[in-house]
């Protein structure tokens, strides 16, 4: 009964508040950057699978998979970055977000298909893979998982609670999509190809982008770390959003390994 008693208890959650006092707001950012680089969400054992099962097949049973569930979940990306917009009151996140969404949106009529909106490009990447067919979506249903991720983004993206939306859209995207996407590319790479030059350059592009995304957004979480609720909002978003991630990778890694 000694280690629970209400002293122990109040030590060890002062303890842990004392932790949290204790870092600075580079420390604690630095310590989030950590989580989400060390995270299952990019680390995922179906990467390695992938490694090692480079049979065309395979290759393309994975992309397909993949295509058709994340289609669905970054059609409304640009919402997400709009609803982000809205909500947000700090005026230079509102900033990064504006650009970012500029080059979201391209030149759809552009004959240099490096210019064309992200979407033009995915959809490029969908078509090749020919998961946009009517006979597709009839033969295939999109996870559960995918529709909760979906519904999980709307609503971060709409809430005005501290650290919430930076959580969501930094560190559960724009600052491990480059190490995601470079995992993504190898993979496509290896082995017959199977997609249009368009289409990989959806993956390439992301690559560099949204390093340049990300460092500017951990600045501002930086200065709004000096806030404990901020922090608080801004810990519980990361770890949620590269959760969900992480049980993306694990439906997608259950299924393909069934048809190997
Ligand atoms: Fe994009």
């Amino acid at each position: 009964m000694k280690n629970i008693s209400n002293k122990n208890i109040y030590k060890y959650s002062k303890g842990l508040k004392f932790e949290n006092r204790e870092l600075s707001p580079n420390e604690f950012v630095n310590k989030i950057k950590d989580i989400a680089i060390n995270h299952k969400a990019i680390n995922h054992p179906i990467f390695e699978f992938l490694d090692n099962n480079s049979s065309l097949k395979v290759k393309k049973n994975f992309f397909q998979i993949f295509a058709f569930n994340y289609e669905y979940y970054s059609r409304d990306f640009n919402t997400y970055l709009s609803k982000i917009i809205d909500n947000t009151a700090d005026e230079e996140f509102k900033k990064i977000l504006n650009e970012n969404l500029t080059e979201e949106l391209g030149d759809p009529k552009s004959n240099d298909f490096k210019k064309w909106p992200h979407r033009k490009l995915f959809d490029k990447f969908c078509s090749d893979l020919g998961v946009n067919t009517e006979n597709y979506r009839l033969e295939n249903k999109i996870f559960l998982t995918t529709k909760l991720w979906r519904e999980y983004m709307m609503t971060n993206s709409s809430s005005k609670l501290p650290g919430v939306a930076l959580g969501t859209i930094c560190f559960g995207s724009e600052f491990i999509v480059p190490i995601l996407y470079k995992k993504i590319l190898n993979i496509l790479r290896k082995g017959q190809s199977i997609i249009s030059k368009e289409a990989e350059y959806f993956f390439e592009l992301h690559c560099t982008m949204d390093v340049e995304h990300a460092q500017k957004m951990l600045n501002i979480c930086e200065k709004l770390c000096e806030n404990q609720s901020f922090r608080e909002g801004l810990l519980f978003s990361t770890n949620t959003s590269l959760q969900i991630r992480g049980y993306f990778w694990d439906v997608i890694f259950s299924k393909i390994k069934k048809y190997s």
